[in-house]
């Protein structure tokens, strides 16, 4: 198995569907499709959808409209994003290689953008019929253990002493609840249930906070260049993160840790879990 031939196919699948569910540049009104669109069709890595695709072959079968399913995560994923580099919030200017949503698009339009594909990915995800995918996606992005919960332990952190147990729980909400679901949501639209999904949320959940582990890493490791976003903003916001925390090389030992339980996670799935855990080195071995 080909990682970075699977990556681009999926992508391609990916960013396919995107552009026939999102509404054209000449949809009135304008604006607000410029912005959701800049930000989408940025260059992002496109895990999210990837972990959809993989799990779900792990599960087996054809699932014809899985796309679908993968592309309401990317949207997701870039309207936390753009809310993220917010003045509000993180107050960034580079994300995905190119200036923030709200310095182009100014930051009413930016947060209508985050809005709009909030909404849409829900609106896509109800058409497909299956309440158990909306309810997975929407806990995952929500307050409690969910996106929002995290950034907001995130953002109430910052400059604050860090226990081990709130960084934790910041990761694990604001990141890898997303990646979780992004597994489970491709397992369930694959009919997974029972054993074989607990397995693969274990599997979600071990990478989803490995994610976001390397992430800080990278933040203190990589250019702003190579990221394609600002590099060091987490020290001097003084977030909570794993370096601030452990110090860099536990950190990388911390990530590696989890990488060797996503892999044992999904060891039972044999040669059908191969995309799954190739994924799970990228995510932890990845320069940017
Ligand atoms: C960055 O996510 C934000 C976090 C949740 C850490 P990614 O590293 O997946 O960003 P893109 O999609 O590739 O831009
Ligand atoms: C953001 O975490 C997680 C989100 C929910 C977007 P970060 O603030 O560390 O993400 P980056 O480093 O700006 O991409
Ligand atoms: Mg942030
Ligand atoms: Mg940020
Ligand atoms: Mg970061």
């Amino acid at each position: 198995m080909n990682i970075s031939a699977f990556l681009a196919d999926r992508t391609t699948i990916t960013e396919r569907a995107l552009d026939r569910l999102v509404p054209s540049e000449t949809t009135l009104p304008v604006a607000i499709h410029k912005a959701m669109r800049y930000s989408l069709f940025a260059g992002g890595k496109r895990i999210r959808p990837a972990l959809c695709f993989a799990a779900s072959e792990a599960i087996g079968g054809h699932c014809p409209g899985i796309e679908n399913v993968a592309a309401t995560l990317e949207m997701i994923h870039t309207y936390s994003l753009i809310h993220d580099d917010l003045p509000a919030l993180d107050n960034d200017d580079l994300r995905r290689g190119r200036p923030t949503n709200h310095k182009v698009f100014g930051e009413a339009m930016a947060i209508l953008a985050g809005d709009s594909l909030l909404t849409l990915a829900f609106e896509v995800l109800g058409k497909l019929g299956n309440a158990q995918l909306v309810v997975e996606l929407a806990t995952a992005s929500g307050t409690v253990g969910g996106m929002i919960g995290g950034q907001v332990e995130d953002i109430q952190g910052e400059g604050k002493p860090a226990t081990a147990e709130l960084l934790d729980r910041i990761h694990r909400a604001k990141t890898g609840a997303l990646l979780r679901a992004s597994v489970r949501m491709g397992a369930i639209y694959a009919g997974a249930a029972g054993p074989q999904l607990e397995a693969l949320s274990s599997y979600g959940e071990h990478v989803g906070l490995a994610f976001q582990i390397v992430d800080d890493i990278l933040d203190v490791e990589q250019s702003s260049e190579a990221l394609g976003k600002t590099a060091g903003k987490d020290a001097a916001q003084q977030k909570i993160t794993f370096p601030a925390v452990y110090g860099l090389e536990p950190s990388r030992q911390m990530a590696g840790r989890e990488l060797e339980l996503a892999h044992a996670a999904v060891a039972q799935f044999g040669e059908k879990a191969d995309p799954l855990k190739a994924i799970a080195d990228l995510i932890v071995h990845r320069k940017a």
